[in-house]
């Protein structure tokens, strides 16, 4: 029963991503989707490979179409196609209006949800619109990107994570194809598990915004908890991967991620290096973030190669952070 529910949710879900895909071919659809993305600078070749797609601007577009197809509602709204209307559920409705389409696939490449961006900059409603938690789309356990990415994970033996839909599209195109994304919301043990699967490496490529730093050193944490290998890269303020590759073309973005990889220590040093070397007791505060970092790492091996490392570039005795380190241990038991 339950396997012939997901069943259909995904078969359902294959004809919407096959309906938005087409959408786009529309007149509509090329003249608000299609330009939208060429002046992202996106081609025909990448649309095709994330099976980008274009939302109609109309209320029940979708509905409709795959009504006539033989979906019942209740497959539509369980897989989080339709909306019920408030106060009037017998009334349904598209999710995805007036929207440039990302396609959000598992790893052998079957949609699971859809995450839709508004094409103007009206801020009075929210960037994207995502689909929500359904039974065969548990978000915790999925990354943007993933089955476009996975081979050149494996091969590169890392992984790029970055925030949005768009910065793996971007990657791509700068010809960098083992990019997931987080979509913006908090790294899950799930996510972590499944980066595990293909590479042990991950290099984190978080916006240079102050959200995009903070969720860089939650993430940083997370990763290493997991027992991964990070690295971080730090953009010039106000980019991201997707506008910085654009800004500086994929040669020069290429060397910029080589250049400027540090790891999880060099990374946070990085951020407070000016801060710190006038002022002890901030110096000691990044310190106390170091050695708090490398506390999350389980391998007891990795992790005195870490603290022999900190203390070389922090200037402090190594055995203080193994004091430290034994501390923060004791009290995580
Ligand atoms: N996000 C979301 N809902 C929002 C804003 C963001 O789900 N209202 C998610 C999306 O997955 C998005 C990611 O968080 O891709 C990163 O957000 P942001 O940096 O704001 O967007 P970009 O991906 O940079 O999108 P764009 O370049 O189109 O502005
Ligand atoms: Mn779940
Ligand atoms: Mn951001
Ligand atoms: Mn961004
Ligand atoms: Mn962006």
């Amino acid at each position: 029963e339950a396997q012939n529910e997901r069943e259909s949710l995904l078969i359902a879900l294959g004809f919407a991503r096959d309906f938005f895909v087409k959408n786009l071919q529309t007149a509509e659809g090329k003249s608000i989707g299609l330009s939208y993305f060429k002046e992202r600078g996106f081609t025909p070749a990448i649309i095709e490979k994330f099976d980008l797609g274009y939302a109609l601007d109309g209320w029940d577009n979708l509905l409709n179409a795959a009504k006539a197809a033989g979906f019942k509602e209740e497959i539509l709204l369980k897989a989080g196609l339709i909306l019920q209307k408030e106060g009037d559920a017998s009334r349904v409705y598209d999710r995805f209006r007036n929207r440039v389409i990302f396609s959000i696939h598992n790893i052998s490449g079957k949609p699971l949800g859809f995450g839709a961006r508004i094409l103007t900059k009206d801020k009075s409603q929210p960037k994207y619109i995502n689909s929500p938690e359904t039974p065969v789309y548990h978000k915790s356990d999925v990354l943007y990107g993933m089955f476009q990415a996975k081979k050149a994970i494996r091969e590169k033996d890392n992984c790029y994570l970055v925030e949005g839909y768009t910065d793996v599209v971007s990657l791509h195109l700068s010809g960098i194809e083992n990019v997931v994304a987080s979509s913006g919301t908090s790294l899950t043990d799930g996510q972590i598990k499944l980066i595990k699967r293909f590479t042990d490496q991950v290099t984190v490529l978080y916006d240079g915004d102050a959200a995009g730093i903070k969720a860089s050193l939650r993430g940083i944490d997370l990763l290493l908890e997991g027992g991964l290998n990070v690295k971080a890269v730090v953009f010039p303020d106000g980019e991201d991967p997707d506008s910085y590759s654009r800004k500086v073309g994929s040669q020069a973005f290429q060397d910029y991620l080589e250049n400027n990889s540090r790891d999880f220590i060099g990374f946070k040093i990085g951020l407070y290096k000016e801060e710190f070397t006038k002022n002890p007791i901030r110096k000691a505060e990044v310190i106390r973030e170091v050695v708090q970092s490398i506390g999350k790492i389980p391998d007891p091996i990795i992790r005195s190669v870490y603290a022999k490392e900190a203390s070389g570039l922090l200037g402090i005795e190594e055995d203080i952070i193994h004091a430290e380190l034994n501390k923060i241990l004791l009290k995580g038991q």
